[in-house]
């Protein structure tokens, strides 16, 4: 397992190209599993273990799909509808074919994705509402095995008792394919639901109100291949403009779309952090002082989860007390104890992280335990005095393309060990 090795203190000075959104592509891909006819080809693809997981799961399903330089090609119709566990375990986003099988080809048996650190990650939320479209689904032996009505999923209301984004994605996908059309209540609207929206209308989909509350598919008979460019990353760009925050300097994120970052843009301004875009990109200024600001996340456009990790660790060096509310996940703290061993001052309370702000940080060999959990350590290993070790990187590689490369081409002493 690889580990990354930081010398801390530098000052973070140059520019950062933003790749394509993991949380993006990954839906995207899956869509692969719905042409009738042609490729589909998704160009700003990233290169991340999830990526590549999400192609061996879709070749497992007779789907030729391969990602070549940043862009991404799938052809054929899928041939089998087993998602085995052996590959689900390793990506959770892997129940996103659930919803392209059942209606393309009428059956599929997905693993159950199962928890992972941050928390139980069910999954009633996709299964309820593919029973409203007429699915029976039964859970056996840690699969779900579902089947589509003999004509197929029908379209239906589907009022999600909660927001889920993954839920969201599956519904939409699912009833693009069915008959006649499906409303969505409450659905998610992050600018991922967007991107797939307007990618399955390329393909010949009816999909109006993506990115409300309120998203209305009319299934149409067969969706074809097409041409598609992956959005940037939101939460890549966010935690390059935290990492030059901390950092001090000054940072040019280029190819990123900053108005997907307002929530964050808001409270990097309260905290004392110069902040500047363009429409396709954002210059961040600090010199490394910081206001303490307190935030809670919310689902899109409110603060994201995916970006709380990594404010925690900007507000551990604040100077005064702040507060940080997780409320999407139920054990999103995992960073906490890690901090602690470099000298932060957080108390957690539940799902409430209380920060008292400190000097300064100090290097220490760290366990990374999920993506975003990583990416906060080593944002606190770059201010950081001394060296920091951050094992089990694995955990990064999956969400943050070419990591090492961006931050070294801005000044960073940072360096991969292979093990
Ligand atoms: C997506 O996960 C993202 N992953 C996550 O990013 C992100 O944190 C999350 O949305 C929230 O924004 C991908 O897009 C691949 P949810 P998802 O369904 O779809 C509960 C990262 O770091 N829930 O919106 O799994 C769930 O437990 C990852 O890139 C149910 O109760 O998230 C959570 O509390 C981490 N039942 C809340 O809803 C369900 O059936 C939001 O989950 C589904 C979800």
């Amino acid at each position: 397992m690889d580990s990354l090795k930081i010398i801390g203190g530098k000052t973070l000075n140059g520019r950062i190209k933003i790749s394509g959104a993991k949380n993006a592509a990954l839906p995207l891909m899956a869509c692969g599993l719905l042409i009738n006819k042609g490729n589909l080809e998704l160009s700003s693809m990233p290169n991340l273990a999830d990526t590549k997981f999400m192609c061996i799961l879709l070749e497992s399903l007779g789907i030729k799909a391969k990602i070549i330089n940043n862009i991404a090609h799938f052809s054929g119709n899928p041939s089998k509808h087993v998602a085995k566990y052996d590959i689900v375990r390793k990506m959770r986003a892997s129940i996103l074919v659930l919803g392209p099988l059942l209606t393309r080809v009428g059956i599929a048996k997905v693993s159950l994705p199962g928890g992972c650190s941050i928390g139980t990650r069910p999954v009633d939320l996709h299964i309820q509402a593919l029973e409203r479209m007429g699915a029976t689904i039964n859970l056996f032996n840690g699969y779900i095995e579902a089947k589509a009505p003999r004509n197929g999923l029908q379209g239906a209301e589907i009022k999600f008792p909660k927001i889920s984004v993954g839920a969201t994605e599956n519904i939409i996908m699912a009833a693009s394919l069915a008959n006649g059309r499906t409303k969505i209540h409450n659905a998610a609207k992050e600018p991922e639901i967007i991107d797939l929206a307007n990618c399955l209308n390329s393909m010949g989909a009816q999909i109006s109100g993506a990115g409300t509350s309120e998203v209305i598919i009319k299934g149409v008979k067969c969706l074809n291949g097409c041409k598609h460019t992956v959005i940037p990353d939101r939460i890549e760009a966010g935690s390059f403009a935290i990492a030059g925050a901390i950092t001090g300097g000054e940072l040019e994120l280029i190819n990123c779309e900053p108005r997907h970052l307002l929530s964050l843009s808001e409270y990097l301004i309260k905290a004392g952090v110069n902040w500047k875009n363009t429409d396709k990109t954002i210059t961040i200024s600090s010199n490394g002082n910081l206001n303490p600001v307190s935030i809670t996340t919310s689902e899109y456009p409110g603060f994201p989860t995916d970006l709380q990790a990594q404010f925690m660790t900007l507000m551990s060096i604040a100077n005064g007390n702040s507060k940080i509310v997780e409320t999407i996940f139920e054990n999103r703290f995992m960073h906490v104890p890690e901090l602690a061993r470099m000298g932060a001052n957080i108390n957690l309370n539940g799902r409430t992280a209380n920060i008292s702000g400190v000097q300064s940080l100090n290097g220490a060999r760290l366990m990374a335990t999920d993506l975003r959990a990583s990416i906060s350590l080593i944002i606190a290993a770059l201010r950081a005095e001394g060296e920091s070790v951050v094992s089990r990187i694995y955990h990064l590689d999956r969400g943050y393309e070419k990591i090492e490369q961006k931050l070294i081409n801005c000044g960073a002493d940072i360096e991969r060990i292979r093990e």
